[in-house]
């Protein structure tokens, strides 16, 4: 896919299904995920992938989670279901560095871009993604199931995998109202 194209028609894909992206491809896509801007070259970030017996996993760790809110089975039910919206999910949470001229925000952005790139990298090859947060990304009980530092942040869920049905691509938003010039 021409780089341009996939800049103008990158967009998000919550219809997800198996099979999951095959081994290659998954190297491509994290490679993606390495390859970003990153002041003073700090890698702060770490992938944490969920695929298989893994989602199953996630969902106990969501389950246990939600369980100590007291919650109602309705919602334990539904968040159970929650990572199955894709027969793969990368979760990309930072690995800050102490830095004195990289201040921790400038390292989330990074993070970021990495949950950015690997989405590009899936819509390129073809797949679906789709980032996705909630609540249970800024939850302590979620960072300690996944053995992430409470210091750290979970940037996002990344949900790859095959496109249940081609969506056609949404026209884009227009920059007019965002830019001014000196
Ligand atoms: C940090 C971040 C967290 C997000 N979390 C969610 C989420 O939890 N649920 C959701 O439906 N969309 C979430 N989104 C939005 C979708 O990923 C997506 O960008 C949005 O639906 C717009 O679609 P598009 O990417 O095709 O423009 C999040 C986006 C970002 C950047």
């Amino acid at each position: 896919m021409n780089a341009i194209d996939l800049l103008l028609n990158r967009q998000s894909d919550p219809l997800l299904i198996s099979p999951s992206p095959d081994k290659e491809s998954i190297k491509t896509i994290l490679s993606a995920g390495m390859r970003v801007p990153d002041h003073a070259g700090l890698t702060p970030f770490q992938f944490i992938l969920a695929e298989g017996e893994g989602l199953n996993s996630l969902s106990e760790i969501f389950v246990d989670a939600v369980k100590l809110t007291d919650a109602e089975q309705s919602k334990l039910d539904k968040t159970a279901k929650m990572p199955f919206r894709a027969p793969l999910i990368v979760i990309v949470a930072t690995n800050y560095q102490n830095h004195d001229k990289v201040p921790q925000s400038e390292q989330l952005i990074t993070a970021g871009c990495s949950v950015h790139a690997m989405q590009m990298a899936s819509f390129a090859l073809g797949y679906g993604a789709m980032w996705r947060t909630g609540d249970l990304s800024y939850n302590d009980d979620v960072k300690k199931s996944l053995s992430i530092d409470l210091n750290e942040d979970i940037v996002g869920f990344l949900y790859i995998g095959t496109k249940a049905k081609d969506l056609a691509i949404k026209s884009s938003k227009f920059y007019d109202d965002r830019v001014s010039y000196l």
